[in-house]
């Protein structure tokens, strides 16, 4: 059996083989954060076409926290049940799915919505100059995140990947290039890593007791002055207690152009998983199976998440358990197709 079919286990969660999913947004949602049909079969197939674990989509924690008007939601009781009907069509493929929730803060482009970040610092000339939050304001998001994690097990998800990467809210208060704030949230890395410490608290508290929370970070923000792998280490360091895996992807703080090549995450993953002692997921250019099976069998990471191949094929899977020689389960309903 190779390294990328045999199964994974996080807390009681029994993943079949080690390959995920990318959130990735579709952005197909109307206005009011439902999702749709579409939902439903985009996720299916690729749970058909055998992946371990899905992660959901950047779904919002609140509606000035999306990223567009197109974006899931999770703010309110309403989008439980499309919700709930895509994860027990995932579950019947044999797939698990957990969900990623997330706040744009400065990064949002929803037509009249208050657009907040810690600081009043915007992210491009395209978007406004964000307010400053208040710490009510703050403590009311951190509650916001743990009533959508609350949900979300009430949806019947997995697992929760807490967004703190690309530029996001949480990113924005995690680096200093977003984040100059003067009181408790904003200039040592102690306190710039307090919101999301107080995330991910809450979510805990919310959630049942064996449920995995990951998180997902950006390495390094290709930026002087910003987070780089070194501080990645060290925030990781602080909050390890909170999460079981770390996924690890990097950029998005701000616009900067990113060199990338196949793999080229891969090395953030591997320093992460040696010196934080955590499970990690790489992710970015990974798509062919033996790139897969050596990042893994080498130990740079615990799981390969896969975004873009997964659109063009959501029958990788299965291919590259076969390419890899394994015995791989197909849907009974493709049987006959089996050669
Ligand atoms: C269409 C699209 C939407 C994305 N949406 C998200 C998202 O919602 N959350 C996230 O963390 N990353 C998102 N990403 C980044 C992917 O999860 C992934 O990290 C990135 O595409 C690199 O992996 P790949 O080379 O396998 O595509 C998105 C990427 C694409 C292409």
């Amino acid at each position: 059996m190779s390294y990328l079919h045999s199964p994974y286990r996080l807390r009681n969660l029994k993943l079949k083989n080690r390959i995920v999913m990318s959130p990735m947004c579709v952005y197909s949602a109307e206005d009011d954060g439902l999702a749709r049909d579409w939902h439903l079969v985009h996720y299916g197939s690729r749970a058909v076409g055998g992946v371990g674990l899905i992660i959901q989509e950047a779904t919002a924690v609140e509606k000035r926290g999306r990223i567009s008007n197109r974006d899931l939601g999770l703010w309110d009781d309403s989008h439980l049940e499309p919700l709930e009907k895509i994860v027990s069509n995932i579950h019947r493929a044999g797939a698990k799915v957990g969900i990623q929730l997330a706040h744009a803060g400065r990064k949002c482009g929803v037509p009249g919505e208050r657009i907040v970040a810690p600081s009043a610092m915007k992210w491009s000339d395209e978007y406004p100059v964000p307010a400053e939050l208040t710490i009510d304001e703050i403590q009311d998001i951190v509650k916001a995140f743990g009533k959508a994690a609350r949900r979300a097990v009430i949806a019947g998800y997995n697992l929760i990947e807490i967004h703190a990467a690309h530029g996001y809210l949480i990113h924005q208060f995690l680096s200093p290039l977003s984040n100059t704030r003067k009181d408790e949230y904003g200039g040592t890395r102690e306190n710039r890593v307090r919101f999301l410490q107080e995330v991910l608290t809450e979510v805990r508290r919310m959630v049942y007791e064996e449920m995995p929370i990951i998180i997902r970070v950006s390495a390094s923000d290709y930026m002087a002055g910003g987070l780089d792998l070194e501080e990645t280490i060290d925030i990781i360091n602080l909050i390890r207690d909170k999460i079981d895996i770390v996924d690890v992807s990097s950029g998005g703080l701000l616009p900067v152009n990113i060199d990338t090549y196949p793999g080229y995450q891969v090395r953030f993953s591997e320093a992460i998983r040696q010196r934080c002692q955590i499970p990690t997921i790489a992710v970015g250019l990974i798509t062919e199976p033996e790139q897969a099976e050596q990042i893994i069998g080498e130990g740079r990471a615990d799981m390969v998440a896969l975004g873009r191949e997964l659109l063009r094929n959501p029958y990788w899977p299965i291919k590259s358990g076969e390419y890899l020689g394994d015995e791989v389960e197909w849907p009974t309903q493709y049987l006959r197709a089996k050669i």
